[in-house]
């Protein structure tokens, strides 16, 4: 049955009927004489709307829910404006578009890298006057990076309301050729850094009141990888576990953290030859990398107001490769 607007009647019911849709459906069942499947409701629809389709074998019908344009537009793009958000590994690739995407919603966000030019090239193009974006140097190896963000921010914009864990740096190294310094360096990357973030931002944010903390781990974390080595894909799993760890900590403070665990993102492609990209495109049972934007997305909701109940959760963003 093809869906033709011609074929349908459109009944509109007002305001405030929503504690009253069930009743209301069964009215139009009992004048229809069969049943009504409403293919999307909500309690707090301002405004339901019954299409009701003709056709050969009798009538079929359906509701669509009809939130008004400024519902909608809040429902599709997050509101972060007066929010205070820093963003490790900035300069480039998904960092850059987590950066860009709350800088787009209404924050002012602190771009850092401990490649500071990167990053003072992405605070630029987001706002050379300086006055909603900021380039920081920071190196999540470093403990004091940390202390020195948050007084930063707190000196320029008040408090940081949102701190998303993005930096990362996997080496591909055969288990047998791992140096135990090359071992201590992709662990201060990938799993101390988030330690100490959430060590010195957690107390800054509860003492605030409120706040937000986005790990983003990997997959390799979970499953060992496919691509990774031994010292990222535990590293990654440390991470993980430290995002359940405070978060058990801080559930009721008014603070959440939780995490993001993607598996092969896009920006990984330009390292990769096109064998590779081949191969992981065929694995991946979605059939395709994921997109940085994608991730920005997933951090938007658990930063947001909406995003309030998720409390030491992983978000997997893989593509169907590890379902659980
Ligand atoms: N690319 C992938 O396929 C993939 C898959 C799963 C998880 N991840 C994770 O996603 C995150 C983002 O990955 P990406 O693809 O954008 O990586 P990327 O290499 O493109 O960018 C990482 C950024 O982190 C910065 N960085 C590296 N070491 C740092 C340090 N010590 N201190 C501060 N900044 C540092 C780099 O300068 C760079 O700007 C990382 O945590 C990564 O482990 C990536």
């Amino acid at each position: 049955m093809i869906y033709e607007p011609k074929n349908h009647f459109r009944l509109g019911v007002l305001a405030g009927i929503s504690d009253h849709v069930d009743q209301f459906l069964t009215q139009i069942e009992k004048y229809l004489d069969q049943s009504v499947l409403p293919c999307c409701s909500g309690s707090r629809s301002p405004c339901l709307t019954l299409d009701l389709q003709h056709a050969a074998a009798g009538i079929r019908t359906h509701t669509q829910l009809h939130m008004p344009q400024q519902e909608k537009r809040a429902a599709a793009h997050f509101d972060f404006t007066g929010q205070n958000v820093l963003v490790t590994g900035a300069g480039r690739g998904v960092g850059e578009e987590i950066a860009r995407m709350f800088h787009r919603s209404g924050a002012r966000v602190a771009v850092s890298d401990v490649a500071v030019e990167w990053a003072t090239q992405v605070a630029n193009a987001l706002d050379a006057s300086g006055v909603t974006a900021m380039p920081l140097a920071l190196d999540v190896r470093r403990k004091e990076d940390f202390e020195n963000a948050r007084d930063r921010i707190a000196q320029i914009w008040g408090r940081t309301d949102i701190v998303i864990n993005n930096a990362g740096y996997a080496k591909r190294t055969p288990t047998q050729e791992i140096t135990p310094d090359e071992f201590d360096d992709i662990v201060a990357i990938n799993m101390r850094s988030v330690f100490f973030s959430c060590q010195v931002f957690s107390e800054h944010m509860r003492a605030n009141g409120q706040g937000r903390i986005i790990n983003v781990t990997s997959l390799a974390g979970q499953n060992g990888g496919t691509v990774a080595s031994a010292h990222y894909a535990a590293a990654k799993a440390g991470a993980t576990m430290l995002s359940k760890y405070f978060a058990q900590q801080l559930a009721g403070t008014g603070v959440s953290v939780n995490a993001i665990s993607p598996g092969p993102i896009a920006t990984a492609k330009g390292r990769l030859s096109d064998d590779q990209i081949a191969r992981i495109e065929k694995m991946v049972p979605v059939g395709r990398f994921c997109e940085a934007s994608e991730i920005a997305a997933a951090a938007a909701l658990l930063a947001s107001d909406q995003g309030g109940f998720f409390m030491g959760a992983t978000l997997d963003l893989n593509g169907g490769l590890l379902m659980r």
